[in-house]
């Protein structure tokens, strides 16, 4: 557990994590999150980022490869609240990546099951996740696995919760309503498969929730406790958070 004054010096630390690991260990692909606590840790990466010699700029590009946690189904990738397009606008045009490099499932898929088993494997032959990004849902879920939920799920196609839905609303127009009722999401399995992760929460309306994390043995219940059982796993939190 790392806390840190604030959530600006955890973005900071964050993302010099996600640059080095980049950077250093450019063998298995980088395992990316979106959501509001990412948007500070994705802004810090595109000013750690252009620090960097011209030359290892373009390295970095050239090498870049990621992997995206999750998307919604049934949006296309232009619109607002598609992750797709989230990581469009945060990371691929002002870092300048190859948009082929920052891989997502593609929510638009005539059959988001097979999209997601089709996910699943190509990230299984991109070598599995090497360093994991992660946020903390409300409700205890990483990615879009929602409680209840086995540590052994892999990637799928998954209802969403309502309470998911009106956290998320923000993305729609402030609408819960019309926030999809389906996600693709990889699954605990293949986040427990990564070398190493990375839970990032900040923010008081995560202390309740850290709280329960940080105190209870893991159970379907609460899908991010099964990162108890994973050897390498830092949490990055800030004041608010840890209450
Ligand atoms: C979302 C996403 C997660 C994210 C989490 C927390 O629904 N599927 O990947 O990490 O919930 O989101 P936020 O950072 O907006 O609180």
């Amino acid at each position: 557990m790392i806390e840190l004054p604030d959530a600006a010096s955890v973005s900071e630390q964050v993302a010099a994590r996600l640059l080095t690991e980049r950077r250093f260990r450019p063998e298995q692909p980088l395992g990316l999150a979106t959501g509001r606590t990412m948007e500070p840790v994705y802004a810090s990466l595109v000013r750690q980022l252009a620090l960097l010699p011209e030359a290892e700029q373009e390295r970095l590009r050239e090498r870049w490869l990621s992997f995206n946690l999750d998307e919604y189904v049934g949006v296309p990738p232009g619109t607002a609240g598609s992750f797709r397009r989230v990581m469009q606008e945060q990371l691929v045009r002002p870092l300048g990546l190859d948009p082929e490099r920052v891989r997502l499932p593609d929510g638009l898929a005539a059959d988001p099951d097979a999209e997601a088993r089709r996910y699943g494997e190509e990230l299984a032959a991109a070598g599995g996740i090497g360093l994991q990004l992660l946020g903390l849902g409300l409700n205890g879920h990483v990615g879009f696995n929602e409680p209840p939920c086995e540590a052994d799920v892999a990637c799928r196609c998954v209802p969403l919760c309502a309470t998911t839905r009106q956290a998320n609303a923000s993305g729609f127009s402030g609408d819960p309503g019309a926030v999809p009722r389906r996600a693709i999401t990889l699954g605990l399995r293949e986040i427990l498969a990564a070398r190493s992760i990375l839970l990032v929460v900040t923010g008081t309306s995560k202390a309740g929730i850290l709280r329960r994390l940080l105190s209870t043995s893991p159970s379907p219940q609460l899908p991010a406790s099964w990162l108890r059982h994973h050897p390498d796993v830092t949490v990055f939190a800030d004041p608010e958070a840890l209450g």
